[in-house]
């Protein structure tokens, strides 16, 4: 990495004072939380606010649950999001007939396929429109899911990414996502606007016990290298702030990811934000 990737963090958004569940009760179907990777809703909501003003529209490439998609709604944005799992398109689209039937000024709409080949799947009324690309790729085959006790023992579910289609960033390698996502991020690059921003949201990823990747470094090398200009690095927190002392939000998962690496003496911390990377088109 060169010293053109490295950005000082320009603002903290306190997107996480509530829970995250608190944030999509009511908001969002229930199965939402079968979805490994969401963003936190108050994360969407803040950057679509910030980079766009109403009736713009809104392009998330790799939409999962439909997060984008429904917070650009309740701002009277218009929206679309693709996802290449069929299942994840089918609950971004519930998600989008939700909002609509809660009365949201904007529409959005839901397509399934693989983003690489945006510009084949994205009306072409679309190409210089979009005010905003809002997205953060997937990294990994899973998270830490949800977490159930059992008389056996704990059990965690809906903790991966289901199917493995052609072509789904979740099961490519780190040289097959970054390509990926720079084929991605350059498609999106001819739907911008002029002055359209780019928001991608990410966090370093811990592979081995210690083997830290600088996922938003590489993230931002990949959009600086599709002519996007970076214009602000913020943090988002995933903990809460209270009387000045963070509150953190962590699974039981993550929690004893950290104890087992301290007691092995690797002095890692618990993740407390995910990182903006903002971009735009010059
Ligand atoms: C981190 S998740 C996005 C989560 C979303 N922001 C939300 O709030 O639910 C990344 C998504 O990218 C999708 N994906 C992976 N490869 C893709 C591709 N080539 N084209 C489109 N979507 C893809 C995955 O199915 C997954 O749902």
């Amino acid at each position: 990495m060169t010293s053109d990737h490295i950005m000082p963090v320009t603002s903290v958004w306190l997107t996480c004072q509530t829970l995250a569940r608190d944030q999509r009760r009511g908001r969002y179907v229930p199965q939402t939380s079968s979805h490994p990777g969401k963003m936190l809703p108050n994360l969407a909501a803040h950057a679509i606010n910030s980079f766009t003003t109403p009736s713009d529209l809104v392009l998330d490439p790799m939409c999962g649950s439909g997060t984008t998609l429904v917070e650009a709604m309740h701002l009277g944005r218009e929206a679309i999001g693709i996802d290449i799992e069929p299942r994840y398109a089918d609950l971004a689209e519930a998600n989008v007939d939700l909002a609509a039937s809660q009365g949201a000024a904007g529409t959005a709409k839901v397509l399934t396929g693989d983003a690489t080949a945006l510009l084949d799947l994205v009306p072409a009324s679309a190409v210089g429109r979009v005010g905003l690309v809002l997205t953060s790729p997937p990294y990994g085959r899973g998270t830490h899911g949800l977490v159930k006790a059992t008389s056996t023992g704990v059990r965690k579910r809906d903790h991966l990414y289901g199917d493995r289609e052609r072509g789904n960033l979740a099961y490519a390698g780190w040289s097959r996502l970054l390509d990926g996502f720079a084929t991605i991020l350059a498609a999106s690059y001819e739907l911008l606007r002029p002055g359209g921003s780019v928001v991608i949201t990410c966090r370093p990823v811990r592979r081995q016990r210690d083997d830290l990747i600088d996922l938003p470094g590489e993230l931002l090398a990949v959009a600086q290298s599709v002519g996007l200009v970076p214009v602000q690095r913020c943090a988002a927190m995933l903990a809460a702030v209270r009387d000045g002392q963070i509150i953190h939000r962590a699974s039981m998962f993550g929690l004893m990811a950290v104890r087992r690496a301290r007691t092995e003496g690797v002095p890692v911390h618990l993740i407390a934000h995910e990182d903006v990377l903002v971009l735009r088109r010059s």
